[in-house]
């Protein structure tokens, strides 16, 4: 199949052949991350900017990585070193970048929607990094790459994603990518931490972790975003982590070839113990790994796309996100 779209924004536009194919393209480009020499000519002569208004450790770097591994010339903008100090809007910031004519923008903010609104005022592809608490596309794919490996398929298996959903973008997209690949989701939290519109998002709803870890193929837990949260959602961390944390003692009842997944960062202690976070059923760290491979096939799969003009005003641009 030839994959078509300009932009990648989110995992629920995305049909399940789609996410199949990049899955297949990401397993392809995994061979390269082991070699002595770790680069291809693929994107040679391509400008890739990452813009990150919100931290980052994992996505940041492994966009970077995976760039830079396939030949691309990659530059990196930050809120407190740019103009964004001095009051220039983010529309202008953009605008201004794409005056020096890049390829992509690989783009994470806080505001739900940002990159969305980037990418029909731009010709360069847009790549959605995490935007506030809507969606990670980039992490929901390298998470099912990751089960695959694993598991060998996705249909059929049962994924619990436990903590705090009503934060998470990386819930939202998984949730989304999971149920088009034929998995059973069950979302697990307190219900402070539970959007109400999970049910309609095919996902079962429980409040009790100890019920939920004997079905499941995958746990996969959450960080507890405390940036996020407003005052009053948990009585304290220690109540958290008593009724919804992983510890050795909760995973005596797990089936013997679990798998546990966070997105990281993970808070230790809180929603995983560390014998679990470092333990035998851990594939965080190959969470990571397949990071750079997703990464570098999506680059690549954009970076095919034929671009038109670029469709972005003065005028539109002096407006702000
Ligand atoms: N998983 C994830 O998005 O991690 P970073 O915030 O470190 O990029």
């Amino acid at each position: 199949m030839h994959f078509k779209r300009k932009d990648l924004l989110g995992i629920q536009e995305l049909r399940a052949e789609e996410i199949e194919f990049i899955l297949d393209t990401s397993a392809s480009f995994k061979e390269i991350n082991h070699r002595s020499i770790k680069k291809v000519p693929t994107l040679r002569g391509k400008t890739v900017i990452h813009v990150f208004y919100e931290p980052s450790t994992r996505t940041r770097m492994s966009f970077d990585i995976a760039a830079k591994r396939l030949s691309a010339d990659t530059y990196s903008i930050t809120t407190s070193a740019s103009s964004m100090v001095k009051g220039e809007t983010f529309l202008d910031t953009i605008k201004n970048l794409e005056a020096m004519k890049p390829d992509v923008f690989v783009i994470r903010h806080s505001a739900s929607g940002a990159p969305h609104r980037i990418a029909s005022r731009t010709s360069a592809a847009v790549i959605n990094a995490g935007d506030g608490m809507h969606e990670h596309p980039s992490q929901a794919l390298l998470d099912m790459l990751t089960i695959r490996d694993h598991k060998g398929h996705l249909d059929g298996l049962t994924v619990a994603i436990l903590g705090d959903i009503a934060h998470s973008r990386v819930a939202r997209s998984n949730i989304w990518g999971l149920t088009k690949m034929g998995a059973r989701v069950i979302g697990c939290g307190p219900p402070t931490l539970i959007p109400a519109e999970l049910e309609t998002m095919g996902v079962s709803v429980s409040h009790r972790v100890d019920e939920v870890i004997p079905k499941a193929d995958v746990l996969m837990v959450l960080r507890l975003q405390h940036e996020r949260m407003s005052q009053g959602l948990l009585p304290s961390l220690r109540e958290y982590a008593k009724w919804f944390g992983l510890n050795d003692r909760r995973m005596r009842k797990a089936k013997k070839d679990v798998l546990i997944m966070h997105p990281g960062p993970i808070n230790r202690g809180v929603e995983l113990s560390p014998e679990v976070a470092d333990g035998p059923y851990s594939v965080i760290l190959d969470q990571v790994t397949n990071g750079v491979a997703v990464r570098m096939a999506i680059l690549y799969l954009l970076g095919q796309v034929e671009r038109q003009e670029p469709a972005m005003s003065v005028t539109e641009a002096r407006l702000s996100v």
